[in-house]
């Protein structure tokens, strides 16, 4: 699924990181400077404001409802996603108590919704879409609607498209379980080709007005 290349950046931020991971666990559980370093840890990863510039396969966070971010690492914590590109994030969950998974999960939620802006092809992203509006958008809703916070699923419009291929690639093999058999059942649909095409869509999705509120 990973080209050797992006396998090779991959590997280098997990060693990197295993560091700073490292440095975490040897601190006092639930101590302020356990804490501060925790979100230094995610930090290093996703950045300071969630957005994950400068690595491909590390989602945006930033304006994800909290319910959703917290349903995520709990995901990682008890096995359902595997973390098999970056393990230090399974790593880095597997610290987290219930107390610093809500703390984090506002964190993160409270900050701006971005996308990640990337170049995609019309005619894929027309294909996309029909796709989506056909299968996902039941659960799947735009990162700035109202119901956003309530809908099923976590927001995918505007997220890092190796991300989302990484993950879809990760229901397909197994390394993810879909918490919901409705999705998995959609997921049976998909080919390379409607993942490409669905790929495409979700990256022309427009940054959120200069107005718009983020999505809690
Ligand atoms: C070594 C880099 C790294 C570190 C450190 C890291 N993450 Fe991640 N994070 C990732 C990657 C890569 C993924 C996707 C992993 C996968 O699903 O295989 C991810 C996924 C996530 C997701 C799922 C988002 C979604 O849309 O489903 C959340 C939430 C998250 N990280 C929060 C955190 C928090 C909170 C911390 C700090 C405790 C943290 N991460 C530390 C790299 C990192
Ligand atoms: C019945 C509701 C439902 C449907 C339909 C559905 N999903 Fe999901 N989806 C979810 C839920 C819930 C999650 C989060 C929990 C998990 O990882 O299973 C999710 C997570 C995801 C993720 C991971 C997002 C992230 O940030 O980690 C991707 C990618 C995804 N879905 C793609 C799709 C696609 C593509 C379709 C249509 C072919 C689809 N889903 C249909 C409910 C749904």
């Amino acid at each position: 699924m990973l080209s050797p290349h992006s396998t090779c950046v991959v590997k280098t931020i997990a060693t990197t990181y295993n560091i700073l991971v490292l440095a975490v666990l040897a601190m006092l559980p639930g101590s302020a400077l356990a804490e501060l370093a925790m979100i230094e840890v995610c930090a290093s990863c996703h950045a300071e404001d969630g957005s994950g510039v400068g690595f491909e396969f590390v989602p945006i966070i930033a304006g994800t409802p909290a319910s959703h971010l917290e349903e995520a690492l709990y995901a990682y914590q008890d096995g359902a996603r595997r973390c098999v590109g970056v393990p230090v994030m399974c790593e880095a969950a597997a610290l987290l108590s219930d107390a610093d998974i809500a703390e984090l999960a506002q964190h993160y939620s409270a900050m701006r919704r971005i996308s990640s802006g990337e170049t995609f092809d019309k005619a894929l992203a027309q294909t996309g879409e029909a796709i989506h509006e056909e299968h996902c958008a039941k659960c799947h809703v735009l990162p700035h609607d109202e119901n956003v916070g309530n809908a099923l699923g976590i927001p995918l419009h505007g997220q890092r498209s190796a991300y989302l291929r990484m993950a879809l690639g990760a229901y397909m093999t197994g390394d993810r379980v879909a918490l919901m058999p409705a999705m998995a059942e959609k997921l049976k649909l998909l080919d390379a080709e409607k993942i490409d095409a669905l790929a495409n869509y979700y990256a022309s999705y427009d940054p959120l007005p200069e107005n718009a509120s983020p999505s809690q």
